[in-house]
């Protein structure tokens, strides 16, 4: 099931195609279907023989696909099923893909209905490949691969790990959430190419003792939203993200970090490289100024006094070095009924373009959960509010007033 707050709308009615070729992960191209329908996304189908060896046309019906294409003579088709995809679909992908489709595609055979759909396809092709590792490694295969990827397919690389006869390498189908978000980028405008973004993500934690520490609720879910749309988007996104899990594409630069300054030292690093810093971190703003070594024990609590040191303001740090064409974005987490003034004062001091005023406490809103709403503000003063909408869907708004410009 696709995260939540990774839902976005922007593809709605979008129409995609998935052949699924003879394999044994076959099954996981119900998932995929059932993710895109959920997201209203709307697909169809077309099953080689081999893959209705493993299963059964009605079972992508029972989903939602429509039309579920089997062979190129059956007499539920129109007479130009072969072409349908062509006309109707915006991007073709081959799910699980095997050796012998990959052949095929990269020769230009058309010699059955999913072969000849893709050839006459000139939209956007994914294939992700899922086969034995030997036969993934096998010279043929790798030079097939390499044809498709030459002419624009775009290749969705099989994992590595135990496939189902016992052998272990490279060649089980790429996760489900991978393939999906891999698609809708081919859906996307790429409006963000060539630009370096550096996002941060997640809580910092602030130690006292080895197993104790001073943290917040962030989940990395409004980070990692407004990662993923930058990337949709054709950017090339770093992420500095505090402890959290939260899903990121493979193609994302994670830079794992524990504490505020750890925090500070890397994005300080990062900054010179990049065109837009979009910080979503919730940053502890004190430290503890002394941390023992040891686990403090329930003993010793009339010997403890926990006094706080400020972290460094990184924000603060990024907009001194800020040069004229790099463009900072800031989040203000706030509490009060004045939190545009409050935010508004975030932007000043920290010389940002924008900020991203944040009612945490406003329901649905804030920490933790699938959906926010925000007011952004910017230099010149002017106010866009987006009212509660999914985390992914709010990420795509403030990416569309930063393009405005
Ligand atoms: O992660 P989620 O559960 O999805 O929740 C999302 C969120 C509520 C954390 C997010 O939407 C949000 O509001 N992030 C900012 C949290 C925050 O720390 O706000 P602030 O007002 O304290 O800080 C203002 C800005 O300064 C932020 O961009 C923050 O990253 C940055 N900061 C803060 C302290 C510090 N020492 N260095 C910083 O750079």
């Amino acid at each position: 099931m696709i995260f939540p707050h990774l839902k976005f709308s922007y593809f709605s009615g979008k129409n995609v195609h998935i052949g699924v070729s003879g394999s044994i992960a076959a099954y996981k191209a119900l998932d995929l279907c059932r993710d895109f329908i959920h997201t209203d996304i709307k697909v169809s189908v077309t099953l080689t023989l081999a893959a209705q060896e493993f299963l059964k046309p009605l079972s992508f019906s029972a989903l939602g696909a429509d039309p579920v294409y089997t062979d190129m003579f059956s007499p539920k088709n129109t007479p130009f099923a072969h072409l349908e995809p062509a006309h109707f679909s915006d991007v073709f992908l081959i799910a699980p893909a095997t050796a012998n489709t990959i052949a095929k595609l990269a020769h230009g055979f058309a010699n059955d209905l999913l072969s000849c759909q893709a050839l006459a396809f000139q939209k956007k092709i994914i294939i992700a490949p899922a086969m034995n590792p030997g036969l993934w490694r096998a010279r043929p295969t790798q030079e097939n691969v390499a044809v498709l990827k030459e002419r624009g397919v775009e290749i969705i690389l099989p994992k590595t790990g135990k496939v189902a006869c016992g052998d272990e390498g490279e060649g089980k189908l790429a996760p489900i959430e991978d393939i999906y978000f891999y698609t809708l980028k081919a859906l996307s405008p790429q409006d963000m190419k060539n630009k370096n973004v550096l996002v941060t993500l997640g809580p910092t934690r602030e130690f006292w003792d080895p197993v104790r520490f001073i943290s917040n609720g962030s989940s990395g879910k409004m980070g990692s939203a407004v990662a993923v749309a930058a990337w949709l988007r054709g950017a090339k996104v770093v992420c500095v993200k505090g402890p959290c899990d939260v899903w990121l594409p493979s193609d994302i630069e994670v830079c794992e970090v524990v504490s505020a300054s750890q925090m500070y030292e890397k994005c300080i690093e990062l900054w010179r490289w990049c065109d837009i810093g979009c910080m979503c971190a919730a940053v502890s703003d004190f430290s503890p100024s002394q941390k023992s070594s040891k686990k403090i024990k329930k003993g010793d609590l009339s010997s403890i006094s926990l006094v706080l040191e400020k972290t460094p303001d990184i924000l603060l740090n990024l907009g001194k070095r800020k040069r004229d064409e790099q463009i900072l974005i800031g989040f203000a987490a706030e509490t009060e009924d004045n939190f545009i003034e409050l935010a508004k004062e975030k932007l000043e001091k920290k010389n940002l373009d924008y900020i991203v005023a944040n009612k945490v406490n406003m329901a649905g809103a804030g920490f933790e959960t699938d959906t926010n709403s925000v007011t952004v503000i910017d230099k010149e003063g002017h106010y866009s509010t987006f009212p509660i909408d999914t985390k992914a869907n709010i990420a795509l708004k403030i990416w569309d007033l930063v393009l405005q410009k």
